[in-house]
Order: structure tokens, then sequence, then C-alpha cells
């Protein structure tokens, strides 16, 4: 069975920039490796229920997205590549509440391997927020940016002891994703 690496970070802070990085250093040494959006997978579901933007999502009932997130991790979980990394989040922010991105039954589908948070200063969080202009993100300031940086090591903690998978945080630096990326590929090579 393939190596499952599940990626997560707060919004904008570079986790398709790194993961792109890891996958183009992966198979410049021969191996197989594919990128699983999670988000991408659930916007596919979503959009047969009429939604059209991958930002209107996180505002639907939970209950809607859960099963969006349901079918999504089903149908990750049937990639086979001797890497796949899925792009995702330790939680999502919804109008009730922050929402486990991850919970058992996810987890459960996945089996992932390895848990990485890419993490980066919330100043270049921010200004990377606001280059991405087709975006509808949520208004916040460095201080929301930092408790979404704790709450995502919170939740992945959680999600690392259920699993028994190690976690590794990795910094993206301004203009330097291809350094995340190395660490990223040299912990594969750990498991
Ligand atoms: P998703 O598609 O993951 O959206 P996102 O978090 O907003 O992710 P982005 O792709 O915008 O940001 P990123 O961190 O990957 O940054 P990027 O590399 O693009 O999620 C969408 C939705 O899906 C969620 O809101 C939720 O509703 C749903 N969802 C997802 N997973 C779910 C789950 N498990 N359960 C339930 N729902 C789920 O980079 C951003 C910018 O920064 C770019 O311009 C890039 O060029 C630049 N940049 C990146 N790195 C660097 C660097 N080192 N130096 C300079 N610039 C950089």
């Amino acid at each position: 069975m393939g190596k499952r690496v599940v990626v997560v970070g707060v919004p904008g802070v570079g986790k398709t920039t790194v993961v792109g990085e890891a996958v183009r250093l992966l198979r410049g040494a021969g191996r197989e490796a594919e990128v699983a959006v999670f988000g991408t997978f659930m916007l596919e579901e979503a959009s047969k229920m009429g939604v059209g933007h991958r930002d209107d999502m996180r505002r639907l009932p939970i209950e809607a997205q859960r099963e969006l997130q349901s079918r999504a991790a089903k149908m990750i979980a049937r990639i086979p590549a001797e890497v796949v990394f899925v792009d995702t989040h330790a939680f999502i922010r919804t109008p009730s509440g922050l929402w486990p991105g991850l919970p058992r039954h996810v987890l459960e589908e996945l089996q992932p391997h390895l848990f990485v948070v890419v993490e980066a200063a919330p100043d270049e969080i921010l200004s990377r927020r606001s280059r991405d202009a087709g975006r509808r993100r949520d208004p916040i300031d460095a201080r929301g940016v930092e408790e979404e940086l704790s709450m995502t090591r919170a939740f992945i903690a959680a999600a690392s002891v259920l699993t028994g998978a190690p976690t590794l945080t990795v910094m993206n630096r301004e203009g330097r994703a291809g350094e995340a990326a190395q660490r990223i590929v040299e912990a594969i090579g750990g498991l």
C-alpha cells in the first residue's frame, strides 16, 4: 500500500504550493506521487447541489458538509500511488464554530501515515491571502491568524493520537517553499 500524507494549514499558508514542490522533488527522484485536494473533491460533489464556489461550502449546514466530506474521503482513499498527498484542513471555520476536517470517519477512510502542518509567519499568511484575488476569505487580522495556527496544532494533535501517525511541522518561508518541501520528502523517507 502507498503512503498517505495528510497536509494541513490555515487558508493561504501555501500548502498547495509546498505540496506541488514535494511532488516535483519525488517525481524527479523517480517516485510516483499524486495530490488530492480535498476541497476540490468536495466541490465536485457540491456543484451537483448548486454550490458554485469552494468558499461557499463552509457555509452549508454541517449535515450537508459532513456528507460531502465523507464522499470526498472515500474517493481519495481509492487513489493508487506510491505517495498520495491529501491537501486539506485540520478544521473549517463554519457559522456554527470550528468544525473538524479530519474527524474519525475521515481518518478511518484515509488511514494516514504522516500528518504535515504547514505554517508561516502571520503577516506572510495575510499577504498571501490578499494576493489570492479569486477567493472569498473571511476578514481576519494577524491575531486571528495566530489563533488559527494554534487551533490547527490542537486539532492535528488529536488526529495524530487517534491514528498513531506522526506529525511534522514545516515553515513555508517567503520565497522558500522548496525548503519546506525538501523536509517533507525527508520525512516520507523515514516512514
Ligand atoms: P482549500 O481548497 O484547501 O482552500 P484554502 O485553504 O483556501 O487553500 P488555498 O489553496 O487557497 O491555500 P493554500 O494554503 O493551499 O495556499 P496556496 O499554495 O494556494 O479548501 C477549500 C474548502 O474546502 C474549505 O474551506 C472547506 O470548505 C473545504 N474542505 C477542505 N478540506 C476539508 C475537509 N477535510 N473537511 C471538510 N471540508 C473541507 O498559496 C497561497 C498564495 O501564496 C499563492 O499566491 C502562492 O503563490 C503564495 N505562496 C505560497 N507559498 C509561498 C512562499 N513560500 N513564498 C511566497 N509566496 C508563496
